[in-house]
């Protein structure tokens, strides 16, 4: 599911553009610095997805674009799930992973790992596992901390971003493409890929997808 790089570019200035400044600006700039698109390229046509941590809703809003038949965004900042878009294709939630029940044929998670404590994320996996259809996939964007010079630079980034209390949540935390597939694994996750995505980015995004087994 591919959306061209001019109509996604359209796609979000229509959807935000009685939003105010500072909005338009934070969209436009984690859209220009994350691969949101080679994430929502994953996607096959017409599926029901779950985005936890969907933030303003940019990949939300790509997706429904790419085809997704429904997005469920979840998001527990209030200033962004209730000042959200309308879109008949994507439902937003405020709250945790937990605040949905159900199964999604996709479950995305786009830089929000980190800011979940370490010791919680098995059990985050776990839950996520049980969100998805049997063959379901899981797409998790993180950055990879093995980049030092590009993770530098995003520890500087977030570390101003926390200071202005942009960003909900205090965890920093980080763990290499090895320990990531091996929680992932743990959870009962099949067919782990990771694919590195930050070439041309200023950040190591690193793009890790895996499956609930099917039957
Ligand atoms: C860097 S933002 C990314 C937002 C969005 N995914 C994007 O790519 O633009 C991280 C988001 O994770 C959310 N968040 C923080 N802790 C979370 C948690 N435990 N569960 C779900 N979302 C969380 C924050 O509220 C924030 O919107």
């Amino acid at each position: 599911m591919t959306t061209p790089l001019v109509r996604a570019l359209s796609e979000l200035h229509a959807t935000y553009r009685g939003f105010p400044v500072r909005t338009r600006a934070h969209v436009l700039g984690r859209f220009l610095t994350c691969p949101f698109l080679a994430v929502a390229g994953e996607l096959p046509a017409g599926v029901r997805v779950l985005e936890i941590g969907a933030g303003h809703g940019i990949f939300a809003r790509l997706a429904a674009a790419g085809g997704a038949r429904h997005v469920i965004a979840v998001e527990p900042d209030l200033r962004k799930s209730l000042s959200s878009f309308r879109h008949p294709a994507i439902s937003f939630v405020a709250g945790f992973d937990d605040a949905v029940a159900g199964r999604f044929d996709v479950v995305a998670m786009i830089d929000v790992l980190y800011k979940v404590p370490l010791h919680e994320w098995d059990a985050l996996f776990a839950r996520v596992a049980e969100r998805l259809v049997p063959g379901g996939m899981f797409l998790l964007k993180e950055i990879d901390p093995e980049r030092r010079v590009k993770a530098s630079w995003n520890r500087a980034q977030e570390s101003v971003a926390s200071a202005l209390n942009l960003t909900l949540g205090r965890s920093f935390s980080y763990e290499s493409p090895t320990l990531v597939r091996r929680r992932l694994e743990r959870a009962g996750f099949v067919g782990l890929e990771a694919r590195q995505l930050g070439r041309w980015y200023p950040h190591a995004h690193v793009l890790y997808s895996a499956r609930r087994p099917a039957p």
